[in-house]
């Protein structure tokens, strides 16, 4: 149960029920349920040697609280069980991840004094783990990278199961790596898939490759990637590029510039996966690693930190990846109400709601929401801006030339601002001083739905 008193707490987003929450990992559907899997670190809100959380649901609105799946208890893994994801092969759960060891010494651990292990583990119910053992040690990495070199993600094709992995190369430029297996257990290194360019980031994290209708599509999330005016102004940020990818010839070319996945403040390490009916889910850690010391979490003092995004279906419309907030959320909607807004209008809401607003045409609009959030558009710009609940989130912009529709997700400490269908989204978090009825202004015209949302509580774990 959320104590009373922490009214920052979510509603119907994955998040620890203490210490430390980052990526989401392996996820899949398996026997019609759904598993992800996180990295956690239970003892600090702070950080640490990460662990696999485990969260399960029926419906993906709903979850139950797992016991910790991973724990950093190997000799190859021993400062951290790091991201990776699953795949399902004849019946069995197939988990790839980064084991991290920091050697003992005086060392930078950016270009030395680490190793990444591969880990492979199998399990035939995502409970009970069959084996876990090393195939890929990092000794075994080719030359010319750092020693920073994880997060395995697996894609099967014409036969083979290929391995994607972030690299950071000497040369301080981001790229992937491709291996090749037929059974799983022995891998074969192929070559490095895609390159960045110097101004592209010096690492690339969580790489995740797939198609959708055979489109290949490969997100990642670059650290050190160059700001321009009105993108990757985050510490970190994540997006994608479409490509043609050719896996004999060990390449990905991009046919599309590097897009931003989320254009807010608390967006990273994105991770789809398939799931039974066919579609391409993502989840993404609803946070950030190093930010600016002004950029912070209050949740901290009460004992976590961090939460998942809402997960989102990605679709290909117009060359373009689209996020789509699930059908599925729809059962928590509370009666609504639906207006007509032509000029001002105000309204009580709750602490967590859904709204859809739909204009007839692109025009300037202002909205102030939460305890001193506004979200603008004026000349082609779309503007979230936070006062003191942002905690030193201030303002974050995009370009959007035509803009005919908002679908907001509010959660207690979170808003998620779906534009146009899923073009564009907007992720933050915010701190509301205090739980209370909230006064929504807007000045626009156009049609708005809002929706009071019922709590999806996380249940316990199972008593055993
Ligand atoms: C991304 C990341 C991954 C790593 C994990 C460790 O946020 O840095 O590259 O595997 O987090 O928690």
């Amino acid at each position: 149960m959320r104590p009373i008193e922490d009214h920052w707490r979510l509603d119907y987003h994955v998040m620890p029920e203490k210490g430390w929450l980052n990526d989401p990992n392996g996820a899949m559907q398996f026997n019609g349920t759904y598993h992800l899997y996180y990295q956690y670190v239970p003892e600090s809100p702070n950080g640490g040697a990460t662990h696999w959380g485990h969260q399960i649901s029926q419906d993906l609105v709903h979850f139950t609280q797992e016991p910790i799946f991973m724990s950093p208890d190997h000799p190859f893994d021993r400062d951290g069980v790091y991201s990776g994801g699953a795949v399902i092969h004849d019946d069995v759960i197939h988990f790839f991840y980064t084991g991290n060891v920091k050697k003992a010494g005086d060392y930078d651990y950016i270009y030395h004094g680490r190793e990444q292990n591969v880990v492979h583990v199998t399990s035939r119910d995502g409970y009970t783990i069959e084996k876990r053992e090393v195939v890929i040690p990092h000794a075994d990495f080719p030359k010319g990278f750092t020693d920073h070199i994880r997060d395995p993600n697996i894609i099967e094709q014409n036969g083979y199961f290929y391995m994607v992995l972030g690299a950071r190369r000497c040369d301080n430029r981001g790229s992937v790596l491709l291996y090749r297996s037929s059974d799983l257990d022995h891998w074969d290194y192929q070559g490095e898939l895609i390159v960045g360019s110097e101004d592209e980031g010096y690492m690339w994290e969580c790489p995740d490759l797939f198609f959708i209708e055979g489109q290949a599509i490969l997100i990642y999330s670059p650290q050190g990637i160059l700001p321009t005016t009105y993108q990757y102004h985050n510490a970190h940020v994540a997006g994608y590029c479409l490509g043609t990818v050719d896996f004999e010839k060990v390449t990905f070319t991009r046919t599309s510039e590097f897009y931003e996945l989320d254009h807010g403040f608390d967006f990273y390490a994105p991770h789809t996966f398939e799931d039974e009916s066919g579609r391409r889910i993502q989840w993404a850690w609803m946070g950030l690693g190093d930010t600016m010391p002004e950029y912070t979490n209050p949740t901290i003092s009460r004992g976590w930190q961090h939460a998942m995004t809402l997960p989102r279906e990605l679709k290909l419309i117009n060359n373009k990846l689209y996020q789509l907030p699930l059908p599925e959320y729809q059962v928590l909607r509370e009666t609504g109400g639906h207006y007509d807004i032509d000029g001002h209008f105000d309204l009580e809401v709750g602490s967590i709601y859904e709204l859809i607003i739909a204009f007839e045409e692109t025009q300037s609009f202002e909205i102030s929401l939460g305890e001193d959030s506004q979200l603008t558009y004026a000349q082609g710009l779309l503007t979230l801006s936070h006062g003191p609940s942002g905690y030193g989130r201030r303002k974050r912009m995009v370009e959007i030339a035509e803009l005919s529709k908002l679908h907001l997700f509010v959660d207690q400490s979170s808003m998620e601002i779906f534009i146009n269908d899923g073009a564009y989204v907007m992720t933050s978090r915010f701190y509301p001083s205090e739980e209370k009825e909230r006064r929504l202004e807007l000045s626009l015209t156009g049609r708005m739905d809002y929706y009071p949302l019922k709590s999806a509580k996380v249940t316990q774990e199972k008593e055993s």
